[in-house]
């Protein structure tokens, strides 16, 4: 399975920090933002990964990111000209995707908690169909939201319905077969003229080959759309790193983790940082990763 980080669009809510910052490079806490949705798709296992942005900032991804060697990673590039919808990254990435399985992830949204790698490994071993998640919110209204049965099959799929007919919001995270470009290339745009991720989550739903995935309460899926939103998550992170002193999204950590790679070459990729706190928890990583826990 291959996977793409879209980290494009206006930012028009973070206005004026936007749109001359790109938005998924914006700090949650200590790192930049897209360091959450690409360590989610390193903990599904994903190595191939395209990170799609606009013509203005892809440059900046590319110099922070590069091919992603040394994170073990084969990382590529590709500009969304227009923000033409959520479901355009498969038209965008066809080329990159090549036939293959692909999950999605949306470059601002963050997840945290206990067991969310065995769902992620889980959920990319997928043969068919289109699986998404379910995450109970206040604020049902602003996304997609899904109605499902005692059984767990989905009954209903609306984006930003003004009369939810469920508390279960729909995060920007996604698993698909090999179908989903075709599926993709079909849509028309929505109201708000963009081809709707949610349409082509329908599609699967009419095939009856959608499933849902509920993250429990227990679990933490943060909206950095907003400065509140931003400085919420920030707030998280620094707590959780801060009680545990572990950290959240290190991708050097999750590389060596993962056993994509072997911690060798780790820090001279990154000693610009020596000075900083995260330069020396990844230096801890790699000189104590024979000691390492299971379960950390
Ligand atoms: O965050 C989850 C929600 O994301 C889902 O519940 C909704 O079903 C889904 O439609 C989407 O809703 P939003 O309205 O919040 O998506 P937004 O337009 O804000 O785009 C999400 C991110 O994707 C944002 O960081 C910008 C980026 N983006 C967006 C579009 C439309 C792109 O890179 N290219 C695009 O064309």
């Amino acid at each position: 399975m291959k996977g793409i980080i879209l980290a494009g669009g206006r930012g028009s809510r973070l206005y004026p920090l936007t749109p001359s910052l790109s938005k998924q490079l914006l700090p949650v806490y200590d790192k930049p933002m897209i360091y959450y949705p690409l360590s989610t798709l390193m903990l599904a296992g994903i190595k191939e990964i395209l990170i799609i942005s606009t013509p203005e900032h892809i440059d900046i991804y590319k110099k922070m990111l590069g091919d992603g060697d040394w994170l073990g990673l084969s990382l590529q590039y590709k500009v969304q000209d227009k923000p033409r919808g959520l479901a355009d990254a498969f038209i965008v990435g066809e080329e990159f995707i090549d036939g293959d399985k692909v999950a999605l992830i949306l470059g601002d949204n963050v997840f945290y908690g206990h067991g969310f790698s065995q769902v992620l490994q889980e959920s990319a071993k997928m043969e068919e169909g289109a699986i998404v998640f379910g995450y109970y919110v206040q604020n049902p209204s602003e996304f997609g939201v899904v109605e499902v049965d005692d059984e767990g099959y989905v009954i209903s799929l609306e984006e930003k319905p003004k009369e939810p007919k469920s508390s279960f919001a729909v995060p920007g995270l996604y698993f698909y077969d090999e179908d989903v470009v075709n599926i993709a290339k079909t849509l028309t745009p929505s109201a708000r003229g963009e081809i709707e991720i949610t349409d082509v989550n329908l599609e699967y739903m009419r095939r009856k080959q959608l499933r849902v995935s509920m993250l429990g309460r227990g679990f933490a899926w943060l909206d950095t759309g907003t400065c509140d939103g931003l400085n919420e998550a920030s707030n998280f992170v620094r707590t959780i790193q801060k009680r545990q002193g572990l950290y959240v999204a290190c991708i050097e950590e999750i590389a060596m983790t993962m056993g994509f790679i072997d911690g060798s070459g780790v820090l001279d990729a990154i000693s610009e940082g020596k000075s900083t706190d995260y330069y020396h928890y990844v230096k801890n990583i790699v000189e104590r990763a024979h000691e390492r826990k299971p379960g950390l």
